[in-house]
């Protein structure tokens, strides 16, 4: 059974850990230029930005959305710096009342970037206060109680919300609507990750060997936050057993310590194929059978574990449920019963 504690330690996990907090700010890119991949989004917010500051008006609202570790947060704080403003920082979940979100927004500078991660998260109230601060900058607020209660409406200096979501279709259409540029961030490939790698190694002085570099960034999930995780900790590997080179027997030692496989797949994800496999015949299985068979919740499964699974096509998802595939099988050395052709990958 996987614990909440265990989702929280995995190594392999996109999901952010308390620990990485440091690493991730000295290893975050400052500007789109140093930025690597996801070009069109590049592209595009350059563009966009350029245009916003020659006629020196704010940037319109800007939604990010896609798996966690991709670079979400790291694209909000790039799009402040790159318009040379303030950027607050929140999240769905923080915003308990009307009232917070009143004080942040009256609180901000002309032109800032409010950057609320989580939106999906928001409370309908909440949103519902936003959708006029997105739209016409003021925000109504209520004076006084009972009949002599009237609205007020206070005007908002101009603002950039950018929003960011793992989950795009639990965001309201409303919301969606009022934002607009709306990117999707995609898994990098292996060279982008041996990019951002080698980038990682000049910030932080270790030397990487490039083959090294290669089955890591192959081993990476295609996921930055979790490329530079591993590299963490084969750094420790290699300084405590390989003469402190990152050499290919010295990743090869952590993989294995760490359980990850030729894929990036680590035990939970291994179990969760077995368990489609073994116990539901290769699926479909609903998501709440697997959260049940698993303890692990609904939605880690399907914000943190189920992208790259899908992604590396060894699930897929039908209208029934999960279904395991026949890379799936493979990879984890099953022969396929002769009786579900209709499981193969399409
Ligand atoms: N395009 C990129 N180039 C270089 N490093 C990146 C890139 N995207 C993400 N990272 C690194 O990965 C870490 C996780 O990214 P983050 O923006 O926190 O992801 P998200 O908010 O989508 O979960 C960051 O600290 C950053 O160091
Ligand atoms: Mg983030």
């Amino acid at each position: 059974m996987i614990s909440k504690t265990q989702e929280d330690n995995r190594v392999a996990s996109a999901a952010a850990h308390p620990e990485d907090t440091q690493l991730e700010l000295t290893l975050r890119p400052r500007t789109l230029t140093e930025y690597i991949g996801q070009s069109h989004i590049k592209e595009g917010l350059r563009i966009f930005i350029d245009a916003a500051k020659g006629r020196g008006e704010s940037l319109e609202h800007v939604l990010l959305y896609g798996p966690p570790g991709l670079g979400k947060t790291t694209l909000a704080h790039i799009i402040a710096r790159e318009l040379g403003v303030n950027i607050r920082v929140t999240s769905g979940p923080a915003i308990e009342r009307s009232g917070d979100l009143a004080a942040i927004l009256s609180n901000l500078q002309d032109g800032d970037v409010l950057f609320i991660d989580e939106i999906h998260r928001l409370n309908k109230t909440i949103e519902e206060v936003l959708y006029p601060a997105m739209e016409e900058g003021g925000i109504d607020i209520v004076v006084g109680q009972g009949p002599s209660a009237r609205m007020l409406r206070l005007d908002l200096p101009h603002f950039t919300l950018v929003g960011a979501t793992t989950r795009m279709s639990l965001l309201s259409s409303p919301l969606r609507d009022r934002f607009g540029a709306i990117y999707r961030l995609d898994f990098y490939d292996e060279n982008e990750i041996e990019q951002i790698l080698h980038r990682a190694g000049g910030i932080l002085n270790i030397a990487i060997e490039s083959d090294s570099c290669h089955i890591l960034a192959q081993r990476s999930r295609r996921t930055p936050r979790i490329a530079l995780r591993l590299l963490k900790r084969v750094r420790d590997v290699a300084q405590m057993r390989h003469g402190n080179v990152i050499s290919i027997p010295a990743v090869e030692e952590a993989l294995r310590l760490m359980n990850i496989d030729t894929h990036g797949l680590d035990l939970i994800d291994r179990q969760i194929l077995h368990m489609i496999i073994q116990k539901f015949g290769g699926g479909p299985v609903g998501i709440g059978t697997i959260s049940a068979a698993t303890n692990e919740e609904a939605s880690t499964i399907e914000d943190v574990i189920e992208p790259y699974l899908l992604q590396c096509g060894l699930l897929m998802r039908t209208p029934k449920g999960r279904v395991a595939t026949e890379l799936a099988y493979a990879h984890l050395g099953i022969g396929v019963p002769a009786t579900q052709p209709q499981k193969k990958l399409l």
